[in-house]
C-alpha cells in the first residue's frame, strides 16, 4: 500500500502514537501506520482515514481509543516456549538456585510477563515452574501477565489455543499440559491456567513499579519482542521502570535482538553461553547507575542471584479485628506521624521484596494507629505479593471497615476475588469502584494510588470487567 496521507499528517501521526503507546513508526514505516489506523477507522465511526487521523490528533485519546489503537497497530506475534535458549537459561541458571535458595525460608517467586500477547509466554513460565517445583503447591507463586490490546487479554485468560501456538514446543506440552477440545483446539489445565494473573497495563500511560498493581518487588521480569517496537527514548524509560520493579538481585530477559548496553545500562548485563540477560545489582555491589556505562560482566564471574540477605520473620500475623480494639484510653499513645513513618518503612521494605519485613513495619504502624485504613490497605497488598489472598481479603475488608468508600481497597478486593476465579465477586467490587469514583474528579489523585487518577482508574476497571472471562465459578 501506498501511503496516502500527506506527510506532514503521517508524521504528526506517527509522533502522536509514539507518545500515547510508545510504538514507533518511522517513515519508512508510516505504510504500516497508515494500514493500522485505516483498519481502525471504521470502529471511530470513520470510513476516511485522513478525517479520522484529523479527529484522532484533535480529541484526547481515552483508554478506550488507545485500545483500538494497540490493537491494530501493535504485533501480537507468540507461541509456546518461544527462543527456548532463553528460556533454558532461565530455568537453569536462575530459577533453579534462586528456588533453591528460598526453599528453606521464603517459598515465594514472582515473575512477570511484560507484554504477554495472548499468554504463551506467561503459561510457558507455570509450565517450566510446574516442572523445577514438585511441592508446587507449598509455594507463593506470582505470574503476573500484562498487556495493553484487551482482545489479547481476553484470549490469554480462556487459555484456549490453536496448532499454529505450538509451532516450537516440544511434543510432551499438549499431552501433559492441555487438553483437546471437540473444535480441535487445546485448552490449557486449569491448574495451570490459575497460576497466572492477566492484567491491564500500558507501559507508557500506568504507574509501576507500584504495590496498588501488584508491579513491584519482581524477582524475573520477561519483556520480549516488545521494547524492538517502541522509540528509544520511550524504550528507555520503560526499562529503567522494569529496573525499579525488580528486586536487588533480580532479572530482565529480553529477547537476543532486543540486547543493549545502552538501552539497559543500568543493569548488569550477564552473558550466558548465547544470551545475554540484565541484572540488577545487590546494593552491596559496586557498578553503574542509570545513565553510566555498564561493567560487563560474564555467567562464570557472576554466577546467579545470591540470595537475598535473610530477614527477621515476624510473629505470625494476627488479627487486629477492629471490633476487637481496646477502648481508646487503654492504648498507648503513639506520636501523630509515628504511623506514617513506619508505614513508610514497610513501603520501602516491600519494594525491595523484604515482604515479612514489611509486613512486621506494617503491623507496627497499626499498633501506632489502629484507625487508619491506608495501613490494612498496606498489609494487605503486602500479603497479596506474599501470595496469601484470603487473609489479604480480610485486610482489605478492614480498610473498607473503616472507610466504606476507600476506593483502592473495593479494586484490591476486586482484583483478589478475580485471581482466585470468583468472578462474580470481582464484578461486584469492580463496579462498586466504579459507583464511588463518579464522586471524584477526573484528574483527581487517588489515595495509595502512586498517582493514578480517577478517570484512569475507571478506565482500567472498565476495561477489567470486559475482559473478565465468562468461565464458570470456582468454589468461594
Ligand atoms: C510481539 S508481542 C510479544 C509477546 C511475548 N512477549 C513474546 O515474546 O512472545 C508484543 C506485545 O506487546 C504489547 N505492547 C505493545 N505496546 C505496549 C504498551 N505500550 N503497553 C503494553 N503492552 C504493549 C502488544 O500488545 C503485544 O501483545
Amino acid at each position: 500500500m501506498r501511503p496516502v496521507l500527506p506527510s506532514v499528517l503521517s508524521s504528526q501521526l506517527s509522533e502522536f502514537i509514539a507518545i500515547r503507546t510508545g510504538l514507533y513508526f518511522p517513515q519508512e514505516r508510516w505504510a504500516d501506520l497508515e494500514r493500522g489506523v485505516a483498519a481502525a477507522a471504521p470502529d471511530f465511526n470513520f470510513q476516511d482515514l485522513e478525517s479520522c487521523v484529523h479527529w484522532l490528533l484533535s480529541a484526547p485519546l481515552t483508554r478506550h481509543m488507545t485500545e483500538i489503537l494497540a490493537s491494530h497497530l501493535s504485533i501480537g506475534e507468540t507461541y509456546f516456549f518461544r527462543e527456548q535458549q532463553n528460556l533454558d537459561i532461565l530455568g537453569e541458571q536462575i530459577l533453579m538456585p534462586l528456588l533453591q535458595s528460598r526453599r528453606q525460608n521464603e517459598r515465594r517467586l514472582r515473575i512477570w510477563s511484560a507484554g504477554c500477547s495472548t499468554g504463551e509466554e506467561a503459561y510457558t513460565l507455570a509450565i517450566l515452574l510446574d516442572r523445577l517445583i514438585p511441592d508446587l503447591a507449598a509455594w507463593n507463586i506470582t505470574i503476573l501477565a500484562t498487556d495493553f490490546n484487551p482482545k489479547v487479554l481476553r484470549k490469554a485468560a480462556q487459555g484456549v489455543y490453536g496448532e499454529w501456538s505450538f509451532r516450537n514446543a516440544p511434543v510432551w506440552l499438549r499431552q501433559r499440559y492441555f487438553t483437546e477440545r471437540d473444535d480441535g483446539r487445546y485448552e490449557i489445565q486449569p491448574r495451570i491456567r490459575k497460576m497466572v494473573t492477566f492484567s491491564y497495563l500500558n507501559f507508557v500511560d500506568d504507574v509501576y513499579p507500584s504495590l496498588s498493581n501488584n508491579t513491584s518487588a519482581m524477582d524475573v521480569i520477561l519483556c520480549r519482542n516488545v521494547l524492538m517496537y517502541f522509540t528509544p527514548q520511550r524504550a528507555r524509560q520503560v526499562a529503567d521502570n522494569f529496573y525499579r520493579a525488580l528486586v536487588a538481585g533480580g532479572w530482565l530477559i529480553v529477547s537476543p535482538t532486543e540486547t543493549s548496553n545502552s538501552l539497559f545500562s543500568s543493569f548488569a548485563p550477564v552473558t550466558f553461553p548465547g544470551a545475554v540477560l540484565y541484572r540488577k545489582r545487590l546494593a552491596t555491589e559496586s557498578g553503574s547507575r542509570v545513565g553510566e556505562p555498564p561493567q560487563q560482566q560474564s555467567f562464570h564471574d557472576m554466577g546467579v542471584a545470591p540470595p537475598l540477605p535473610p530477614v527477621v520473620r515476624p510473629e505470625p500475623v494476627t488479627e487486629v479485628a477492629v471490633t476487637r480494639m481496646a477502648p481508646a484510653e487503654s492504648r498507648p499513645v503513639s506520636p501523630p506521624d509515628e504511623g506514617e513513618r513506619l508505614s513508610r518503612m514497610a513501603r520501602s521494605s516491600a519494594n525491595q521484596g523484604r515482604l515479612d519485613e514489611a509486613l512486621d513495619w506494617c503491623e507496627k504502624a497499626i499498633a501506632a494507629d489502629k484507625l487508619n485504613p491506608l495501613y490494612h490497605y498496606l498489609g494487605a497488598t503486602i500479603l497479596q505479593e506474599q501470595g496469601r489472598h484470603d487473609i489479604a481479603i480480610q485486610w482489605l475488608m478492614r480498610a473498607l471497615y473503616l472507610d466504606p468508600d476507600f476506593v483502592l481497597a473495593h479494586f484490591g478486593l476486586g482484583n483478589l476475588h478475580q485471581s482466585l476465579g470468583r468472578y462474580q465477586q470481582a464484578r461486584r467490587y469492580f463496579g462498586n469502584v466504579l459507583t464511588l469514583l463518579h464522586l471524584h474528579l477526573q484528574d483527581d489523585i487517588l489515595p495509595e494510588a502512586d498517582g493514578l487518577t480517577a478517570g484512569r482508574l475507571a478506565e482500567i476497571v472498565t476495561s477489567l470487567l470486559e475482559s473478565l472471562p465468562e468461565l464458570a465459578e470456582t468454589s468461594v
